[in-house]
């Protein structure tokens, strides 16, 4: 695609509250054909809810909302941490996935860690989710060990740990 996304840091009550409807809306779009609907419903209400999104901007971390043509069509989540990005969210609705959107996200990322002298962007990923790992493999990064999570009322997250060096 041809548009550039703008990255719009999500910081205020309004634009946080809007984040966690979105996240709400792909999390039950995309991931039940992954884990059940109650992980889906607990994982939201754990780590995407408006207070959920409060403490971790509390803790450091920072959403930016990713805007296209005046709708926000995504938006990404992070935490720069013992000198490395944690890449902790990326998300595209549907309708625009599969327009490279997702490139011009981890570029942004990649100026982010080299304005900052951050060295690595790691994230977390579902084992069974295909595209994804095949979109990070694209973009660079490499599975460097596989985890599986205790998240709590018998819920457990089983994933991959991928990294990407930035140099
Ligand atoms: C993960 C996600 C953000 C990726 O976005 P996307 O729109 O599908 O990806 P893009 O179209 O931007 O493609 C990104 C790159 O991956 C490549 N790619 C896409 N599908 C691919 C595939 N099946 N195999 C190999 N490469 C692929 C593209 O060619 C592009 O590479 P390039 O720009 O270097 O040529 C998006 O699919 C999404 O929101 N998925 C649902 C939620 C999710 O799973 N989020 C991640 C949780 S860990």
């Amino acid at each position: 695609m041809d548009k550039k996304i703008r990255f719009v840091k999500a910081e205020s009550e309004k634009e946080l509250r809007q984040l966690a409807e979105l996240a709400n809306e792909i999390w039950h779009e995309f991931f039940p054909g992954i884990i059940t609907v109650g992980q889906v419903d607990y994982m939201v209400e754990k780590f995407q809810s408006y207070p959920a999104m409060v403490r971790q901007l509390q803790d450091g971390y920072e959403y930016y909302q990713f805007r296209l043509d005046g709708r926000t069509v995504g938006y990404t989540g992070i935490h720069p941490e013992d000198g490395k990005l944690f890449l902790s969210k990326l998300y595209l609705k549907k309708e625009y996935r599969g327009l490279g959107l997702a490139s011009q996200a981890f570029d942004f990322l990649e100026r982010y860690c080299k304005e900052r002298g951050l060295k690595a962007i790691w994230l977390t990923v579902n084992r069974h989710n295909d595209h994804s790992i095949r979109v990070y493999e694209k973009k660079g990064f490499v599975t460097v060990r596989e985890q599986a999570a205790d998240i709590g009322q018998g819920y457990v997250m089983d994933d991959y740990v991928m990294e990407k060096p930035i140099g």
